[in-house]
C-alpha cells in the first residue's frame, strides 16, 4: 500500500514538473537572425536601463551587468531570454525580484543581450 502511495506520488510529482517547465519555455530568436548590438542599444535604453543603469553599472532597483556573475559561462544568453519573458526571483542580491518586462520579441532580448555581451567584453568579461 505505501509503495503505491508512493507511486502515486512520484507520479504527481512529475507530471507537475512537465507543466512546470512547459510554461517556462526558453523563447527563441528567429532562425538565422545576426543579434545586433547597435539595435539592442536604444531598447535596452528603454526597457532595463531603469534597473541596470544607462551604463550597465546598476541602479538602487537593479545589480550591474558588468559583473562577473553575468558573464556567458554562468548567465547564458538563454538566462537573459528568460529574465526578460518570466521575470527572475531574487538570488544573487537584496534589490528584490526582477519583473516580467513586457513588449519585446525574442529577437529584441537576442539584440539587447548581444550589446551586454559587447558592453561586458569591453571590461573584460567574457
Ligand atoms: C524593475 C527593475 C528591472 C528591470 C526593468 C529589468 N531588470 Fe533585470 N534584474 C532586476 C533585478 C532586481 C535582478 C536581480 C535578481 C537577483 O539575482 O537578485 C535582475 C536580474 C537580471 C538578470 C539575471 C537573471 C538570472 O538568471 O539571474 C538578467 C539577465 C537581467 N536582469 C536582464 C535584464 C534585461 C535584459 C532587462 C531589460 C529588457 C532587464 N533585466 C530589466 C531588475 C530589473
Amino acid at each position: 500500500m505505501k509503495i503505491a502511495r508512493l507511486l502515486v506520488a512520484a507520479y504527481l510529482a512529475l507530471i507537475g514538473i512537465q507543466t512546470f517547465a512547459q510554461g517556462m519555455q526558453v523563447p527563441t530568436p528567429s532562425p538565422g537572425l545576426m543579434p545586433s548590438p547597435m539595435g539592442g542599444q536604444p531598447l535596452y535604453a528603454r526597457a532595463c536601463a531603469v534597473c541596470h543603469g544607462d551604463e550597465l553599472t546598476g541602479t538602487d532597483k537593479g545589480p550591474p551587468l558588468l559583473h562577473k556573475i553575468y558573464e556567458p559561462s554562468h548567465h547564458s544568453d538563454a538566462s537573459f531570454q528568460m529574465a526578460v519573458k518570466h521575470g527572475s526571483r531574487a538570488h544573487h542580491w537584496q534589490f528584490g525580484n526582477m519583473p516580467p518586462v513586457d513588449g519585446l520579441s525574442p529577437d529584441d532580448v537576442a539584440h539587447i543581450t548581444a550589446y551586454v555581451r559587447m558592453r561586458q567584453r569591453r571590461v573584460g568579461i567574457q
